[in-house]
């Protein structure tokens, strides 16, 4: 992995959310999780180049990313599409060694988990957290596609602190 400077970091990130999944990952060595994400924001907040993803409380992935401060999106190398919709988006690390059955090599960098097999690595510090409420929707309609088991979603905004990209 090759850090790059952050004002080299470009893409549209409209199109990388629509059409790209990530993987997000926290926790510390002998202690961490992951699983893949479709919905993640990308921009600008205070001033800094940020990132929000999107947690329900179910998964095991919001144990880790509400004990540690910073997280990692990482964007995997083209070949493993069919990873991210079996093993890391449909398994629970509660249930499985999701690391192992991943064949994913995890990488600790910037003391956050990362893997080797990234196109594309944000290493993101959480700054602000929130709880999307059905109470504040101001258009019902995601509230019944999306919550009607009224599983929501923790957001953390997270200020991107690195780039990496493969060597
Ligand atoms: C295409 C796809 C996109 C997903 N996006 C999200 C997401 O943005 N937020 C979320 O909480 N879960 C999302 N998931 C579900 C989790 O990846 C899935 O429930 C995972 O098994 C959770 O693992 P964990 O229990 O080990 O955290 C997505 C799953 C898939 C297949």
């Amino acid at each position: 992995m090759k850090k790059i400077e952050l004002d080299q970091l470009s893409f549209d990130a409209l199109t990388k959310t629509h059409r790209e999944l990530a993987v997000l990952a926290a926790g510390e060595p002998g202690h961490f999780n992951m699983m893949t994400i479709g919905w993640a924001t990308y921009g600008t907040l205070w001033r800094e180049p940020v990132t929000t993803v999107y947690v329900r409380h179910s998964r095991y992935t919001h144990e880790f990313t509400e004990q540690y401060d910073r997280y990692s999106v990482t964007f995997l190398k083209p070949g493993h599409e069919k990873l991210l919709g079996t093993t890391l988006g449909r398994q629970s690390g509660r249930d499985i060694d999701k690391m192992h059955d991943s064949g994913l090599t995890p990488v600790f960098v910037d003391g956050v988990p990362c893997f080797e097999e990234a196109a594309l690595t944000l290493v993101c510090e959480k700054v602000y957290r929130g709880e999307i409420t059905e109470d504040q929707f101001l258009d019902q309609k995601p509230v019944g596609q999306y919550y009607a088991d009224h599983d929501m979603h923790t957001f953390y905004v997270g200020r991107v602190l690195a780039a990496y990209v493969a060597d």
